[in-house]
């Protein structure tokens, strides 16, 4: 299979933030974020591995800054880096300041997804080249991220975490 650049998964979605997607503070929703990064990262995923992909785990989610109401909010994701079959997706979160057009960072998060054949069986995908200076960092620390998602998830043993121990010793 041939490997992959970060930037050929590359989503973007542009959206308003509506009253209806706020809570009692005028704020975007959590569960609204959520799902809007998710359905992002569902498609980063799917350009990376051209298959049907599944929502695996949510490893980190960051709500650094409330988005209120009336924003323009730009979702980013793009795949870190692709294991056998599961897929790591960086999500980046910017909000556009009305005036200036200028765009902050809100939040950040970072989803799996795994690629499955049509019964839902796991298929391996591309690999990925990193090619930018944080493209390599993210793609760095991922074998880390997945060994703590695994074991937080009960589905590796502490001993089998060999990335994550490299960090203490
Ligand atoms: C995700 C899913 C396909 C994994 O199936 P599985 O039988 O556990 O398969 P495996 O153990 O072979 O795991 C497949 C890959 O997922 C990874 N994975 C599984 N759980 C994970 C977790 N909690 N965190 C990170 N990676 C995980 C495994 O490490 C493996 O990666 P690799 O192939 O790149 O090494 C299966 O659990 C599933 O279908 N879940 C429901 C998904 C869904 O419906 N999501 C929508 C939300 S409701």
């Amino acid at each position: 299979m041939t490997p992959k650049h970060p930037s050929e998964s590359l989503t973007i979605l542009t959206d308003l933030v509506l009253p209806s997607e706020t809570n009692p503070l005028n704020n975007l929703f959590g569960g609204e974020l959520l799902a809007r990064m998710d359905r992002a990262a569902s498609i980063a995923a799917r350009r990376h591995s051209r298959r049907i992909v599944v929502t695996a785990s949510v490893n980190h989610v960051a709500f650094n800054r409330a988005i209120p109401l009336g924003s323009v909010v730009t979702v980013e994701a793009k795949v870190s880096r692709s294991f056998k079959s599961s897929m790591e997706i960086f999500i980046d979160i910017w909000v556009e300041d009305r005036e200036s057009g200028n765009k902050t960072k809100a939040n950040e998060a970072i989803y799996t997804f795994v690629a499955v054949d049509d019964t839902g069986r796991p298929v391996e995908v591309p690999q990925i080249v990193p090619e930018t200076e944080l493209e390599k960092q993210r793609f760095d620390a991922a074998l880390r991220r997945k060994q703590l998602s695994l074991l937080l998830a009960g589905k590796i043993k502490p001993e089998d975490a060999t990335e994550l121990k490299a960090l203490f010793i």
